[in-house]
């Protein structure tokens, strides 16, 4: 090859190469009887031994009330690998290792006998790094969380700070309910561990498809130019689920989408898709800048929040060729409760770059698809040339970026339809992380268990970012509280929400767009 020809062929540049090793640890978790550690937590620790991703030598303790031993565990554990595991069959050779470190510690989480019982199983793995490094995965009621970790504290098992040593606490949302009760919350969990050991998940951040939002913006030079009020029109981020709230309605009742969607996942991507661009790629660094945008989000006054919230709930109503119930009939649900399944939100950023572009947010329970997609949607061309004589119907530019399922980003742009005469169409290119990388998508959790293990908060939501996105969420929840839906908030089971949520962008002119799914079979 001639030495000035460049090969067009890809190169990877890596950047976590100079990520130091895992150190050998113990994992606790909390609450090791419950959902989340069969479907989530062990299939996704299984899996990063199968990539041989977990540190040199590890142990996983249950920590849980009921009576069992390890086998019994172990037992179970397999039981719902079998069931739960995104790759099947269960390696066999790896359950063999991976099932060795598995170990079961019967105890209350109020009864401080059963830490010194904690204490003394972390000690009998004979290795005194088995023993210090420990990732506390609090896989329990909310209302556990600060009460477990002072006596993980008085227990002699959370330290502040140690030069060899380290001890991390994994928490889930909720982070409370409101403002008030996460500052207390917050309060709590640092009264004895320190921020930097509080490990907040939203499993958004996990995806891959979130992770990428902040390499497609800053490791391009051609996007972010156009990222800002010259020429984006408006955004659209949609996360539409097609599932009802199904056997937890008694939580869906004191949640509702706004609380359980909205204050965490959709702020999160939005957050990433507006923030500016942070000084490094520092945990906090990166922390900081969607700190900066949540604070951004102009806050809305009570009379406004008419103006610039739905709410929805869904009524019965037919899916994929079945009868759905209706909230209201859901098992744990009050027959006129006014919770909302569906919820839809116009943000403005009072910023330089975002300045008057309206971001519009939805997320809803029995939508037609369980899809989840970002939407630039940029300014139309100039009403001169091409649009002078198509109008309205000229297309403007789009770009999709597609979270989940058909995870990619699609480019809709205007092109000639071949033949004789002129028009225009829209046309789209696609960029498909199935046909890039491969079928290989690692669940959420493995990512996030990895780094939390490995001490690296980027992924992970710190304490000002949950008391902001609660202080922007809890102002609509109060002008909501008390009062009746109405017809207009009331959506079938199977259908993209409420009209009112039409009415929110039809003020403006705009209208949601479907979410693109490419291969519709995934969706049922
Ligand atoms: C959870 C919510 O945080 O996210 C659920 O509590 C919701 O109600 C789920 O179904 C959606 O997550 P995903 O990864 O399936 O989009």
């Amino acid at each position: 090859m001639n030495q000035l020809t460049r090969s067009d062929d890809p190169f990877t540049c890596r950047l976590g190469e100079q990520r130091k090793l895992v150190d050998p640890c113990s994992i606790v978790i909390f609450g090791a009887s419950g959902d989340l550690t069969a479907r989530k937590l062990i299939p996704a620790l299984y899996h990063l031994c199968k990539e041989k991703q977990m540190p040199p030598d590890f142990r996983i303790v249950g920590f849980a009330r009921r009576e069992k031993t390890d086998a019994v565990w172990r037992q179970e554990l397999r039981q719902s690998l079998d069931q739960f595991s995104r790759t099947q069959p269960v390696d066999e050779a790896v359950w063999q290792d991976f099932s060795a470190r598995l170990f079961y510690c019967q105890g209350d989480l109020a009864d401080p006998a059963a830490y010194a019982k904690l204490e003394r199983k972390l000690v009998s793995f004979g290795s005194p790094p088995l023993r210090q490094n420990v990732l506390y995965y609090l896989a329990t009621m909310p209302s556990q969380f600060a009460p477990a970790v002072e006596q993980l504290h008085r227990a002699d098992l959370l330290h502040h700070s140690s030069a060899e040593a380290w001890q991390r606490v994994v928490v889930e949302k909720p982070f409370g309910h409101d403002l008030a009760s996460a500052l207390q919350l917050n309060d709590e969990l640092t009264r004895y561990a320190r921020e930097q050991q509080v490990f907040r998940i939203d499993h958004y951040l996990g995806k891959e498809t979130v992770q990428n939002i902040l390499m497609f913006r800053f490791a391009n030079s051609i996007f972010e130019r156009l990222w800002n009020r010259d020429s984006v029109d408006h955004v659209q981020i949609t996360v539409g689920e097609k599932q009802g709230v199904g056997q937890r309605g008694g939580y869906y009742e004191e949640a509702g989408a706004l609380r359980d969607m909205v204050q965490n996942h959709l702020l999160q991507v939005l957050s990433l898709v507006a923030m500016e661009p942070p000084v490094s790629l520092d945990a906090e660094a990166i922390r900081d800048e969607k700190v900066k945008l949540l604070k951004s989000i102009r806050p809305l006054l009570p009379e406004e929040v008419a103006q610039h919230a739905v709410r929805g709930q869904y009524f019965a109503g037919v899916v994929g060729g079945e009868i759905r119930p209706g909230y209201r009939q859901e098992p744990k649900v009050k027959s006129d409760s006014n919770v909302e399944t569906y919820a839809a939100l116009k943000l403005f950023i009072d910023n330089w770059r975002w300045s008057g572009v309206p971001f519009y947010l939805r997320t809803g329970k029995w939508l037609p698809s369980s899809a989840s997609e970002v939407r630039i949607q940029f300014r139309p061309t100039p009403y001169v040339l091409f649009a002078a004589q198509c109008g309205q119907r000229l297309d403007a530019n789009s770009l999709a970026l597609r979270l989940q399922p058909d995870e990619g980003i699609s480019l809709r742009f205007n092109g000639k339809v071949p033949g004789a005469s002129v028009a225009v169409r829209p046309v789209r290119m696609h960029f498909s992380y199935d046909a890039e990388f491969g079928a290989y998508t690692p669940e959420a959790y493995e990512r996030l268990l990895l780094e939390a293990m490995a001490g690296d908060a980027t992924l992970f939501i710190r304490r000002d970012e949950v008391e902001i996105a609660w202080q922007i969420v809890d102002g609509i929840r109060r002008s909501w509280a008390g009062k009746p839906l109405s017809n207009r908030e009331f959506y079938a089971a199977g259908t993209w929400g409420p009209v009112a949520a039409d009415d929110l962008l039809a003020q403006a002119g705009h209208a949601w767009i479907e979410p693109m799914i490419m291969n519709r079979a995934n969706n049922g």
